[in-house]
């Protein structure tokens, strides 16, 4: 578990972004997991630039989003949904029939879920899943105290998850809801890669390399899995006892 430290955010995103394009190039109808946030900017970025080069397609790629807002209209700029249409999805050739993110508009969010895992295994499953980590150790929106065992389901966000989501929201109006992967669906990916940058991740990348799981840091499951890479910057890299 020890992580790569690249010298800083930017060749830290091209790394992750290269990982995808390889992954792409070997295997064009790839199954990718996605993840949202600042972090994952640059590295869809760099996607979009090997994709303009000329260097990958997409066009029988496959992808599925970690999470979503419930009750947040699609349109809105701050979905999840419109936030990969705008940042990926609308400038490579991927078939928009293709990339899923969970509905967080259903009116039945437990029949949601449930059908979101389903469409996952028709697919024949994540073989790559792309994850951030938040300041409090979650991934996806699996807050602290999340059970390993957990599926995609609606969950409740945490306080301070809230706090560092509403730059998102140019009203301040975070939504309080989301339906997420779980612990295990995460899990269940055959390869993950963890992209952290920045100072204000360091404390979770140190919690979750400790090399145990505790639920307090639900990206510590990670442990359990057998084809992790860490990526981070030098400001996110665990100090040299937890690495
Ligand atoms: C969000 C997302 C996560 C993401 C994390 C970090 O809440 N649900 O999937 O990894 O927070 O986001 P950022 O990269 O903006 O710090």
């Amino acid at each position: 578990m020890t992580p790569l430290i690249l010298t800083d955010a930017t060749e830290a995103a091209a790394a992750v972004a290269d990982r995808i394009v390889s992954l792409v190039q070997s295997k064009p109808d790839a199954v990718l997991g996605l993840a949202t946030g600042a972090t994952m900017e640059p590295v869809y970025a760099a996607v979009i630039a090997a994709h303009r080069a000329g260097r990958v397609s997409f066009s029988r790629v496959s992808s599925f989003n970690l999470d979503e807002y419930v009750a947040l209209p699609t349109e809105h700029p701050g979905s999840y949904r419109s936030t990969m249409n705008r940042l990926l999805f609308e400038h490579i050739d991927i078939d928009p029939a293709r990339t899923h993110v969970p509905d967080g508009m259903a009116n039945d969010t437990d029949a949601a879920a449930e059908a979101y895992e389903r469409q996952i295994l028709q697919a024949g499953g994540i073989d790559l899943q792309l994850l951030g980590i938040g300041r409090n150790g979650h991934i996806g929106f699996n807050e602290p105290g999340s059970r390993l065992d957990s599926r995609t389901r609606r969950v409740e966000l945490h306080a301070e998850t809230l706090t560092a989501n509403r730059a998102f929201f140019e009203d301040g109006g975070v939504p309080q809801q989301a339906i997420t992967m779980g612990i295990a669906t995460i899990l269940s990916a055959r390869s993950i890669i963890v992209l952290a940058t920045g100072a204000a991740k360091k404390a979770a990348i140190n919690q979750a390399l400790a090399g145990f799981f505790t639920p307090a840091c639900p990206a510590s499951a990670l442990v359990g899995h057998p084809d992790v890479t860490w990526i981070v910057d030098p400001a996110a890299a665990p100090d040299a006892e937890a690495a």
